[in-house]
């Protein structure tokens, strides 16, 4: 039985993974600080005695060193997440998304070191792209930062140093790590608290209250269902041939924003209409957003072949209803 560490599992994505990992027959342990997830996400997964969950910090020494120990395999996704929270918070944004992963990785090169085996899975976000213009962005391209006068672009930039230290851990001490740049997750448990677009669009959409669309709504992004994000990760880490490699995770299927507004709308059935609001109101005068997100899923497709299952309908239909089960 494998002993795997997920960071960040009673998040949206983490809880997702963790039960993914139960589900294969692992011993699984959580670590989070329930900064912006809730252990409520938890709630099944907690029934499995497989399942040990630690309500703490990945910034914390003692705790890190002592999870780290015995891992066969550690899933690395506590960070902080969400355009609206980077936009408020860009301190705490940096150092919650570097030190932490720091600490796991030192952690994890003595064990190397040691002669021991573990492997580690990095979360990474498309926003490593920063404003890259090409119309699909592939693992090899640029990375395309705005001014450090916007701090949107620390988170971005914040992952993009886990990045580098994740593969320099790699080269330098030979550690077997993967790294994901994820692109729009989205499906149940997301909250739509700290900026994400899906789950604010159906509790307005549900409430029959007015679907808020930033800008002009022509941005385009494409959205993954969770449950295809998880597969992909922990098929990744089942594969040699991903061990040191950078990959884009997620759809490649773009909408723009007011589209899935309309969609939203119009799949849940609801009243409610469709208000612009400029960036300058939604956020702050500095902030500044990505035109076009499209990922080159050509790596991914090569390495662990069939990515995904939902088409957007679906998953619109399991964000309203996962919201209506929450509501009642
Ligand atoms: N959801 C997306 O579309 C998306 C896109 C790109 C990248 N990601 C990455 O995926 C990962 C998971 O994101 P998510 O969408 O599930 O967000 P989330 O906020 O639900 O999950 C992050 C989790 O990390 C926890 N956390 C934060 N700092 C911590 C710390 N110091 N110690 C312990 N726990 C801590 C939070 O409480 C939360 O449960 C993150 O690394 C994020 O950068 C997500």
């Amino acid at each position: 039985m494998k002993q795997v560490l997920v960071t960040g599992g009673s998040g949206f994505i983490g809880s997702h993974l963790a039960e993914a990992l139960l589900a294969r027959g692992d011993q699984v342990t959580v670590v989070d600080d329930e900064s912006t997830g809730n252990a409520s996400n938890l709630a099944a997964a907690r029934e499995n005695d497989r399942l040990t969950y630690i309500q703490g910090s990945v910034g914390d020494e003692t705790i890190v060193s002592q999870l780290t120990e015995n891992a066969d395999e550690v899933y690395h996704l506590a960070a902080a997440v969400g355009v609206a929270l980077i936009a408020r918070a860009p301190m705490e944004t940096i150092e919650r998304n570097i030190y932490p992963t720091e600490l796991v990785l030192s952690r994890l090169r003595e064990r190397i070191q040691r002669g021991e085996n573990v492997k580690c899975f990095l979360a990474s976000t498309s926003e490593v792209y920063g404003k890259n213009p090409k119309d699909t962005w592939s693992e090899e391209d640029d990375l395309v930062f705005g001014s450090t006068t916007r701090p949107r672009w620390s988170y971005g930039a914040s992952k993009a140093i886990d990045e580098f230290m994740g593969l320099a851990s790699h080269r330098e001490y030979g550690l077997p790590v993967v790294i994901g740049r994820f692109f729009n997750v989205v499906g149940p448990r997301q909250t739509g608290a700290y900026g994400m677009v899906l789950p604010r669009f159906v509790e307005a959409a549900l409430k029959g209250k007015p679907l808020i669309v930033h800008d002009d709504g022509a941005q385009t992004r494409c959205f993954a269902h969770v449950d295809d994000v998880v597969r992909a990760v922990v098929t990744l880490m089942e594969t040699d041939a991903a061990v040191g490699k950078v990959f884009n995770i997620g759809s490649d299927q773009p909408i723009s924003i007011l589209e899935l507004a309309k969609k939203v709308i119009e799949v849940s059935g609801s009243s409610s209409t469709i208000e612009f609001q400029t960036y300058a109101d939604a956020y702050d005068k500095d902030f500044e957003d990505i035109r076009r997100r499209v990922p080159d899923l050509t790596r991914l497709r090569s390495t662990i072949g069939h990515v995904s299952d939902h088409n957007l309908d679906s998953i619109i239909h399991k964000v309203i209803e996962f919201q209506r089960t929450c509501a009642s």
